[in-house]
């Protein structure tokens, strides 16, 4: 049974584009319900027809509160099964993710628990990382800190910048999103007392991805 997701967004949405393409391809059994945006200019709303797309700039709400019940409320109006963060660069508040809890996923661009919040790339660098990769993890009130359900691991190769590393990240990030967006709708995961299981078993370490783009249980 196709599934419903809804999909917030902030900037180019080359995620969104891998989850329209899987979507498009047959791979990916979930119905678009609506394509959220705290930027009204995002170029990722361009990718979807008018009727999906919602936005609202946050700054004319009068408080940062506000903005995050418009929000709430617009996805709800969807009726998604799923609420999946791609490239939404916004910080949620406490409310939205209680509403949505259990069913957010957010797509980050380093090998959580390392390097939560802003320019990954260059701290995986900075450390010296030999490797590197993108994390789908379920949405907490503490930034980048729920349950990671699925990592991609890529290696820092000599001489690369935060550039080089973003870009060749980047189809990883897809195959990562699409995998790990079908494996949340496909009904094999489920939450008890606030802990995700897989397959009937606690998820205890993120799933891998492997080079045909399936999800794995890590060794
Ligand atoms: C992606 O690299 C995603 O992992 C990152 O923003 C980029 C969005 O690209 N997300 C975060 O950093 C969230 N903290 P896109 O708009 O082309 O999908």
């Amino acid at each position: 049974m196709s599934r419903r997701i809804a999909v917030l967004v902030s900037g180019r949405g080359s995620n969104l584009q891998a989850l329209l393409d899987a979507i498009k391809a047959g791979t990916l059994s979930a119905d678009l319900v609506g394509v959220l945006s705290d930027r009204p200019d995002a170029p990722a709303l361009q990718k979807v027809p008018e009727a999906l797309r919602w936005s609202a700039d946050a700054k004319s709400f009068p408080d940062r509160l506000a903005f995050d019940q418009a929000l709430a409320d617009a996805v709800a109006a969807c009726h998604p099964d799923w609420v999946i963060c791609a490239g939404y660069m916004r910080i949620l508040g406490d409310d939205f993710i209680e509403r949505f809890r259990g069913r957010l996923l957010n797509i980050h661009p380093s090998l959580l628990p390392k390097y939560r919040g802003l320019r990954t790339h260059a701290r995986a660098l900075a450390a010296g990382d030999v490797e590197h990769g993108a994390s789908v993890h379920f949405v907490v009130p503490e930034l980048d800190a729920g349950t990671v359900l699925a990592q991609v691991v890529i290696p820092v190769l000599p001489g690369d910048t935060p550039e080089s590393l973003a870009v060749r990240l980047l189809p990883h990030e897809h195959a990562l999103l699409t995998a790990s967006v079908a494996l949340a709708i496909s009904g094999r995961l489920t939450e008890q007392d606030s802990h995700p299981f897989c397959d009937g078993q606690p998820l205890l370490k993120p799933l891998a991805l492997d080079s045909s783009g399936n999800l794995f249980p890590s060794p």
